[in-house]
């Protein structure tokens, strides 16, 4: 079968096939070295009919399809299963910006497109494309819609389910949907692009979209301010969004734990600060106020609890070079932390203002039950969202008896807290392959069989990403 399958798959217009061991390797194994499967084959189609070819003939051959974009998931979700039986589709040949449109705040992309290239075609038309997340040099813009991104930039600009108007895609029986409106309001029944973001390449690949775009803010201050406290860091967040009403682009939080892994393992860094504190809150406010009116309003809102001894030290940017040089310690937490250990991401959110809560009792829980693994904490506090990350040496891992069983153990000290919190123990991430279990002990089975009954009327062969989001 696979023979005359791969035959008809090379054959397929404006597509290439890698089927050699070396070539598909990449494709096979994600970004952290954490999840490796097999494939028959990659395949690279170049437009949007070629994918819909691709997607027909596994159809007729029973064969499942991997969507792949840049391959940067942090859960299992961008690489196929150790069966090798099924193909790999990865989007990075359609990587046209179709159009901007600055007057209707608009542009229409390719879904291989890579985020930075998008942000930067939206900066040459003097508009913003507000995503930003580490990963942005490497992911794509479908890895984005398909895992409902978030990143720095939601506090102010929502995540990326609020920075899509349309979308095109391949739905799993080879059908082309053309869904690229660039609407502002449309109201005429179901909103199906909805279905499409954050379905994890489950519902079908998507293979282009109308982003919305923003007006690009004239100035922006960013600052790292030290605190004492996870309090005082929460109340700041909050004072900061008060005082600068929709000025503030990103309220990011850093344990010292992960400041000096950073400092660590990525060269040429340094740690910005003259002295140490438990926690650092990363501001930027981009506003159309002048910069020198906002550093003195955030200098005096610093003032009292400065004086208090709340707030132990800040530094305002006061270069673009200072500027990124901040924002390059903040973005490179994850590959500092690859580098570190093994590090058991929690990827937690709760409401804002029960941050504190959280990160209290979940130090406790896991002093007590794990006292080996020290907890590395990066994220957004403006969202209520925290990557939790218990960090274990090689060496306490290795020794490590068994390792699924510590996993899901760890995993589900830390989401119950959430849980009860109100929270969620996915807030950006997605689900991959590598949180069913949680799926099925968090999620109400009144939405997981709405979901099983969505995928199987759109899926019903399921093929389309198999093992991926939903338990069996
Ligand atoms: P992939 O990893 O290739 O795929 C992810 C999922 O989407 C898979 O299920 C895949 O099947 C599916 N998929 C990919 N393309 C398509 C398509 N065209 N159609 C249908 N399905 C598709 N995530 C955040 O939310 N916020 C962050 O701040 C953040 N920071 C990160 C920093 C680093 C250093 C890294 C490595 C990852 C980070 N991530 C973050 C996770 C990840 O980068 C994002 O989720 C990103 O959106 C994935 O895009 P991708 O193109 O790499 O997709
Ligand atoms: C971040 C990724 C891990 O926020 O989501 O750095
Ligand atoms: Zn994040």
């Amino acid at each position: 079968m696979s023979e005359s399958f791969l035959a008809v798959l090379k054959a397929i217009l404006d597509t290439l096939v890698l089927d050699e061991p070396v070539a598909m390797q990449p494709h096979l194994i994600d970004w952290r070295k954490r999840h490796e499967g097999q494939a028959l084959a990659i395949a690279l189609p170049g437009s949007t009919e070629a994918v819909a070819a691709i997607v027909s003939l596994c159809g007729r051959h029973r064969v499942p399809i991997y969507p792949q974009g840049g391959n940067t998931s942090v859960c299992g979700g961008s690489v196929p299963d150790a069966s090798g039986s099924g193909i790999v589709v990865n989007l990075r040949r359609m990587n046209r910006i179709l159009s901007v449109d600055p007057r209707d705040n608009a542009m229409l992309v390719q879904a291989g497109c890579v985020l930075a290239n998008v942000q930067e075609a939206a900066l040459a038309a003097d508009r913003l494309f507000p995503m930003s997340l580490g990963a942005e040099g490497s992911c794509q813009i479908g890895g984005n819609i398909a895992t409902n991104a978030g990143g720095t930039a939601v506090v102010r600009y929502g995540n990326m389910r609020d920075l899509v108007l349309g979308i095109e895609a391949v739905l799993p029986d080879g059908t082309i949907w053309n869904g690229l409106r660039t609407l502002r309001k449309n109201n005429s029944g179901y909103d199906l692009k909805n279905l499409f973001i954050g379905s994890e390449g489950t519902l079908g690949i998507v293979t282009a979209a109308a982003l919305k775009l923003f007006p690009r803010p004239r100035h922006s201050v960013t600052a790292l301010i030290a605190v004492g406290s996870i309090e005082t860091a929460a109340a700041l967040a909050q004072a900061l969004q008060t005082e600068f009403p929709g000025a503030v682009s990103a309220v990011e939080l850093i344990s010292e734990s992960e400041l000096a892994l950073v400092v660590r393992h990525i060269p040429g860094t340094a740690h910005p600060l003259a002295s140490e504190a438990p926690w650092y809150v990363l501001v930027e406010i981009a506003g159309a106020e002048g910069e020198a009116v906002v550093c003195d309003r955030l200098t005096a809102i610093l003032e009292e609890p400065m004086a208090a001894g709340s707030v132990t030290d800040a530094t305002i940017a006061t270069s673009e070079r200072q500027r990124q040089q901040l924002w390059h310690l903040r973005h490179n937490v994850t590959e500092a932390n690859v580098r570190e250990g093994l590090g058991l991401t929690h990827d937690i959110a709760v409401p804002p203002a029960r941050i504190p809560q959280f990160v209290h009792r979940a130090e406790a829980a896991l002093a007590s039950a794990f006292p080996q693994a020290v907890p590395v904490v990066v994220g957004h506090l403006g969202d209520g969202n925290l990557h939790y990350i218990a960090m274990f040496s090689h060496a306490d891992w290795g020794a490590m008896a068994d390792k699924p069983g510590a996993t899901r153990a760890v995993g589900h000290l830390l989401y119950d807290i959430a849980a009860d919190l109100g929270g969620t123990f996915s807030a950006e991430h997605g689900i991959g392959s590598i949180h069913l279990g949680e799926m099925s002990r968090y999620k109400p089975p009144v939405e997981l069989l709405l979901m099983q009954r969505i995928k199987g009327l759109l899926d019903p062969d399921e093929l389309m990403n198999p093992g991926r989001v939903l338990p069996r």
